[in-house]
Formats: structure tokens, sequence, C-alpha cells
């Protein structure tokens, strides 16, 4: 019988699905619902200090090929999903979750971390610096030099698990180059990849979502060789303390089957979960446990980042 549990830092997972962040995690109800499902783990909408309503509707819509969105970081402020985490801590003492957090400015990522470093929160942080979403804040990961003197400071401090969330590169040096930066730091995981910023759909003669008149993240089947390129690009140069998480174009076990193949620790399912609900994780994780009997693979490290070459 074959297993998909895997390991992040030094916390083990019952199964290497969850959540992609901004899918069913605005609030306690929808967080339940992933407790309550085949996921591993859930992760929480990314944070800000304060709550924000996000952008104006409509700001998500489904196309035949994944999904264009502009939240704009709609979210309910760190300390609200701080406390639910707190919380869980007690209720599901052998479970660990991911508390996704972003500011608008430096200053407020080095406060909403030095809140989840001093408090008792003992699971995974990730900090967003891929959110395409909100007028006239560029994606941070997107300039490398500020990313590293972010991420000297947050180092100076800030002793918990984190991981960051990236947008997609898209040129070879570029790996190179983000791959030397996040080398440099003591990261538990990296998160490949957020959606395809700004992005354009029509329909008829009109876009399809108000925000930035039209212009949005791409998300789902769209997107999966950027992702399989980008996971296995930094499974290719990160240190191999630095775990890698699959985020992108997952609809089968299939799709979670090339992830791991490419390099992935634990794959996140976002545009799929939204269209099907959390039901999908029973499907895609029956799905992978097939393929993996049908090749004779007992656990994920049989085939983690074994994808072969011509
Ligand atoms: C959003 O809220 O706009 C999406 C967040 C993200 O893509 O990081």
């Amino acid at each position: 019988m074959s297993s998909t549990k895997t390991t992040i830092g030094n916390y083990e997972f019952e199964n290497c699905l969850m959540n992609a962040a901004g899918v069913y995690c605005y609030d306690r109800n929808e967080l339940e619902q992933i407790i309550n499902s085949d996921a591993g783990t859930f992760v929480t909408k990314s944070a800000t200090l304060n709550p924000r309503e996000g952008n104006p509707l409509p700001r998500y819509y489904d196309t035949k090929l994944g999904c264009i969105n502009s939240m704009g970081l709609p979210n309910l402020g760190i300390d609200y999903y701080l406390d639910y985490l707190l919380e869980l801590q007690k209720t599901h003492p052998d479970r660990t979750f991911f508390l996704s957090l972003t500011g608008l400015s430096s200053e407020e990522i080095h406060t909403l971390l030095n809140k989840v470093y001093e408090s008792d929160f003992n699971g995974l942080t990730e900090l967003n610096l891929s959110c395409p979403n909100v007028p006239g804040k560029p994606q941070m990961a997107y300039d490398l030099e500020a990313t590293e003197k972010l991420l000297n400071k947050v180092f100076e401090y800030f002793k918990k698990p984190l991981g960051v969330k990236l947008p997609p590169y898209f040129d070879i040096v570029h790996f190179d180059e983000a791959a030397k930066v996040f080398n440099k730091f003591p990261l538990t995981f990296v998160n490949c990849i957020n959606s395809i910023g700004n992005g354009l759909v029509i329909n008829d003669e009109h876009v399809v979502i108000k925000p930035k008149q039209g212009f949005g993240g791409i998300g789902g089947e769209y997107i999966k060789p950027t992702a399989l390129a980008n996971v296995h690009a930094f499974y290719q140069r990160l240190n191999p303390s630095i775990q890698i998480i699959g985020t992108g174009g997952i609809l089968t076990g299939r799709d979670v089957f090339e992830h791991i193949l490419c390099g992935a620790g634990i794959v996140q399912i976002g545009t799929t979960l939204q269209k099907e609900g959390p039901e999908v994780f029973s499907r895609i994780t029956r799905e992978l446990e097939e393929i993996m009997d049908e090749k004779g693979y007992k656990t994920l490290d049989d085939f983690k980042g074994k994808l072969k070459y011509l």
C-alpha cells in the first residue's frame, strides 16, 4: 500500500495535498472544512496587519482552463488567523498548519513577523512576496535586491520556520539569480508559484473582472508547465535544506505526481479546490495512490525530484 505522507522542515503531514492560500482559507468556517477533508494541512489567507476588504467585485472569474482573479488581499487581519491557529494548537496538538502573511511595506512585514515570532504559534509561516493584485504595489520577489535586503533583516530576529511564496520566474538567468539570493538564508521552504500575474481574460468585448481594468492573476490548467518549471528549477538550485512547495495547475493525481517528480515536497491546490470544493482532496489523493501503485512506488521519496531527462 502506497503512502502519501510527507515532511516539511521538522513537521510531518499525513497527506501531501493542501489548499493554496486564497482558497477555502478566509475564515474559520472555510479552514475547518479543510481540516475535516483529506488534506494534510492548510494555509490561511495571506494576512495583513489590519483586516482588508480587498478589491471591488467582480474580482474572480472561472474559465474553461482555470481562472483569473484580482482579489486584492481580502483578509480578516493577522490577529484573527493567529488566534485561530493558537486555538488549533490546543485542539489538534498533533497537527501542523501554515500561516500566510504579507505586508504592503517592509515595515508592515516586520511588524507582522515580529508578532508571529513573539506569539506561541509553533507552525510554519509563509511570507507572501508575490501578490500581483494590489494596485500600485509590485510583486516584491521580482525585485531581488529588495528581497535580499528584506530577508537579511527578517532573519536577524525571526527564528521560527519560515518560507516564501514566489511568483513565477520565466528566464534561466532569473532562476539562477533568485536561487542565489534564497540560498543565503535559512528558509524552510519556497512555494512555487503564485498565479501568473496580470493576465487578461475577455468575454465578448469586455474584461471579466473589475479591478485594474481586468488585469489579474491567472491560475489553473494554463499555468502547470510554468509551475513545474519553477518547482524543478529551484529543486535543482536550492540547498537541500530548503524544500519546495508545488502550486499551480493541479487538476488530477497525475498533476501532483508531476510536481513531486519535479521536486515538490507538498502540493497545493487552488483553482480546482475553488471549483470542486474540499472533496477534491479525496479524489486527487486516490488518483495519486493509483499511479504510485501502478509504478510500484511506496513513498513519495521513491520518485521525488527524480525527473528523467532525454
Ligand atoms: C489576492 O488576494 O489578490 C491574491 C493573493 C495572491 O495572489 O498572493
